[in-house]
């Protein structure tokens, strides 16, 4: 069974917030699409600050990071022991006793629940066409009586992180340094992950990039 050191909250978000990143810069038409959504939030504001009610008016960015959680889910994987025998669909039986891993990258790869399951596509979740999806078609924070304590902390913070950055950056690929996913514990990537930050002046001109990793 894993058990979750104290770092359970940090690395999870960092890898989320990462994989966000990098999949708005492969995608700069849904990163300006959130850029807008978040500057029409800011407008009238006095500061350049993200209140909590603000949250839950950002739901195109909502739709970006949850694409991102189900295609680099942070966690890849879980475990249970079966406190009693379970019948599958087919017949077959786990026995009470046995530990199982589940697959959450799998189930989020599942081309029979999410078509074209490579594919970054924040539509996925419109709320529109998410209503008749499986619920467990998509747990990135896990599930059952067990899942993860932190993930409206989680989200609340990937939103406020993501909507800041983007209010000031432009995020690029570093096309020099290609992504090869790494799965440990956290979904990382192996040689880091890459992307240039384009600061972005008050008419949204960038200048020369700085990178980061
Ligand atoms: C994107 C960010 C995060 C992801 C993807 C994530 C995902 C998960 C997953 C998959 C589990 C395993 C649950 C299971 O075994 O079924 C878990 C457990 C846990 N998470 Fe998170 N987590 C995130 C952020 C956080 C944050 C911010 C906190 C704390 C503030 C946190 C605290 C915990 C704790 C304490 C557990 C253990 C719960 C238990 O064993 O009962 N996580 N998380």
């Amino acid at each position: 069974m894993l058990r979750w050191p104290l770092s359970a909250g940090h690395d999870t978000t960092a890898s989320g917030l990462s994989w966000v990143l990098y999949n708005l810069a492969c995608h700069p038409e849904y990163q300006e699409r959130c850029r807008e959504e978040i500057k029409d939030l800011m407008r009238d504001k006095e500061s350049e600050e993200i209140e909590w009610e603000d949250l839950s008016q950002m739901p195109f960015c909502t739709m970006c990071i949850k694409e991102s959680l189900r295609l680099h889910p942070p966690v890849t994987a879980v475990s249970r022991r079966c406190t009693e025998d379970i019948k599958l669909p087919d017949g077959h039986v786990l026995p009470k006793g046995n530990v199982c891993l589940i697959s959450i990258y799998g189930t989020h790869h599942n081309p029979a629940v999410w078509p074209e399951p490579q594919v970054y596509n924040p539509h996925r979740f419109d709320p529109q066409n998410s209503k008749n999806k499986p619920p467990l078609a998509f747990m990135p924070f896990s599930a059952g009586p067990r899942n993860c304590i932190g993930q409206n902390f989680a989200m609340a913070e990937t939103k406020v992180v993501l909507a800041l950055t983007l209010l000031r950056f432009a995020v690029r690929l570093d096309e020099s340094r290609p992504v090869r996913r790494k799965p440990e514990l956290i979904l990382r990537s192996e040689n880091g992950l890459w992307l240039h930050l384009e600061p972005l002046g008050p008419s949204h001109e960038s200048r020369p990039p700085a990178t980061y990793s």
